[in-house]
């Protein structure tokens, strides 16, 4: 069990060490004097905290995701990159989306700017941001009370065409690189300070096996609601196992008849892949929580945490989706199970494809 993790933090590796795997990286991030991040609400509702991470699209290309800091436990992004506000570019060499927001006076209090400047550094290496309501889409979880969102919204515009037209002309910037040369596969991680523990496997079996030797652990994939308990319960969970390394449910695969859903798959990922042939799924989901919350968020998470605003049931009760779940058997191996009550090891989703 190591007592560090190491992720690449605005270009530069970092080696975390004495502490807690419950901190968010939020508060990690202003500890070591990153403060540009602000937290505002600490239940991912204003975007002030918000960061980029490189992570895989729908189709498996790197690209920048916009996620909530408050929520992330920092014991999550091991092995990840990570892009603060002040990574993402400085006055004497500010990207696109600063110079628009300079310029077109998008900016009145230094609150809620950087939080809009990560989720337009988002918007600008997408490339599916084709109309005013996608550009509203991509800065929907940003809250600014100063009313400044027709400049905000313009200089997005204005930066977003920008980054379509170098990205046209094969104008390479130091971003686009790096998502080239990332490699977003997860690895193992285990890590322990002062006895709390972090688990994240890269199979099924050994999440089943890690899941049966600590029975008292916290399962965790996107921590969007986890990460509530941590910031506005006080709560700490001395074992904490990730699933968002599991090949097995990471998958979004098709057979002829249906799709499966892994149950760590992220619900941005899910819009993206399933949204246009499931019509009513792709309408729930570009209403369901914030931009960045979709980025972390799971199908999965938001099934097993039975929480009052878990607004994906009713489409899945619509579309007449299963669940399948499994557990080890006495020999060890993964096996489809039937669940004892309140408990749910793990699954995915089976979807009936529209004939
Ligand atoms: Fe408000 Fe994180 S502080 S979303
Ligand atoms: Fe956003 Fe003031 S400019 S809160």
């Amino acid at each position: 069990m190591a007592s560090t993790l190491e992720f690449t933090l605005n270009g530069r590796s970092v080696r975390v060490a004495d502490v807690s795997p419950n901190t968010t990286l939020l508060e990690y991030l202003r500890s070591t004097g990153l403060t540009g991040s602000k937290e505002g609400c600490a239940e991912g509702d204003c975007g002030a905290c918000s960061v980029a991470i490189i992570e895989r699209d729908a189709n498996g290309k790197p690209t920048y995701r916009a996620v909530n800091s408050c929520l992330m436990p920092v014991c999550l992004v091991a092995g990840r990159e990570v892009v603060s506000v002040e990574g993402v570019g400085c006055s004497a060499n500010m990207h696109p989306v600063q110079r628009t927001m300079t310029e077109g006076y998008g900016s009145q209090c230094g609150y809620c700017t950087p939080g809009f400047i990560c989720s337009m550094f988002e918007g600008y290496y997408r490339d599916d941001l084709h109309t005013p309501d996608d550009l509203d889409e991509q800065l929907a979880g940003n809250l600014c009370r100063c009313t400044g969102y027709r400049p905000i919204r313009d200089a997005a515009a204005e930066a977003f065409q920008c980054g379509v037209r170098n990205a046209e002309c094969g104008v390479k910037d130091g971003f686009s690189e790096r998502l080239k040369n990332s490699d977003t596969r997860l690895g193992a991680a285990a890590y322990e300070n002062a006895g709390e523990k972090f688990f994240r496997p890269t199979s099924l079996a050994d999440l089943l096996r890690l899941r049966k030797e600590n029975p008292d652990a916290r399962l965790i994939a996107g921590a969007t609601e986890l990460g509530l308990d941590i910031t506005k319960r006080y709560k700490k969970f001395p074992t904490l196992i990730s699933t968002e390394a599991v090949v097995e449910l990471k998958e979004i695969k098709a057979t002829a008849s249906e799709w499966h859903v892994g149950s760590a798959v992220t619900l941005t990922e899910i819009e993206d892949k399933l949204g246009e042939e499931f019509p009513a799924l792709g309408d729930m989901l570009r209403v369901f929580g914030s931009r960045q919350i979709r980025n972390r968020a799971t199908m999965g998470g938001n099934l097993v945490t039975a929480s009052p605003i878990g607004d994906s049931a009713p489409v899945l009760l619509v579309l007449d989706a299963k669940v399948v779940l499994a557990c080890l058997n006495e020999v060890g191996r993964v096996t489809p199970c039937a669940p004892s009550a309140g408990q749910v090891e793990s699954g995915a989703h089976g979807v009936t494809r529209p004939t």
